[in-house]
């Protein structure tokens, strides 16, 4: 497998936990009972460090492979990955953690929902810029 196949499997890898944690956390909010939401925080408190070493990955590769380009598009990739990096570590991996021990001794209240969403925006945010990564990626190969 060559470092740019190495880059696009980790980095959708890191795209679709972010996204099936996300979905699995609104589905059983929502629709599920309190013990299914606990089992969906024990679950991400586990798959996040998959999801660190995915993104580790696609920083180091993404920064190798584009060397001192300047291209446009590396350009604003390179600008956008502290900015992933930063939301995973310093705002989705403490939610998740603090998540998972409000579920497990059943403190579903409102500090439990302020913090659900917090994560949930933050996700959201990872998924936007993690999608601006991959579209800019195609501009990249054009040239
Ligand atoms: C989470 C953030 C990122 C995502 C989701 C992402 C996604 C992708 C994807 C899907 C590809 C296409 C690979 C292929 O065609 O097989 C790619 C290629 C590439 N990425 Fe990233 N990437 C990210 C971060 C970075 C960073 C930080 C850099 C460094 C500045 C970077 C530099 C590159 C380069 C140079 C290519 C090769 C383009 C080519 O020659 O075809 N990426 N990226």
């Amino acid at each position: 497998m060559n470092i740019r196949k190495i880059h696009a499997t980790a980095a959708v890898t890191a795209f679709l936990l972010i996204a099936s944690f996300w979905i699995s956390t609104v589905i059983s909010e929502i629709f599920l009972s309190h013990q299914a939401v606990w089992i969906v925080k024990k679950v991400i408190v586990f798959a996040v460090f998959l999801l660190i070493a995915a993104m580790a990955i696609t920083g180091a590769t993404g920064f190798k492979m584009a060397g001192k380009s300047q291209n446009t598009a590396i350009v604003a990739k390179r600008r956008r990955m502290p900015m992933i990096a930063a939301n995973g570590l310093l705002i989705l991996l403490p939610c998740a953690f603090f998540l998972y021990s409000k579920a497990l001794s059943g403190q579903f209240d409102g500090v439990f929902y302020a913090i659900q969403v917090v994560e949930l925006v933050a996700g959201a945010t990872n998924l936007f810029l993690m999608f601006k990564s991959m579209q800019d990626a195609k501009n990249i190969r054009k040239k």
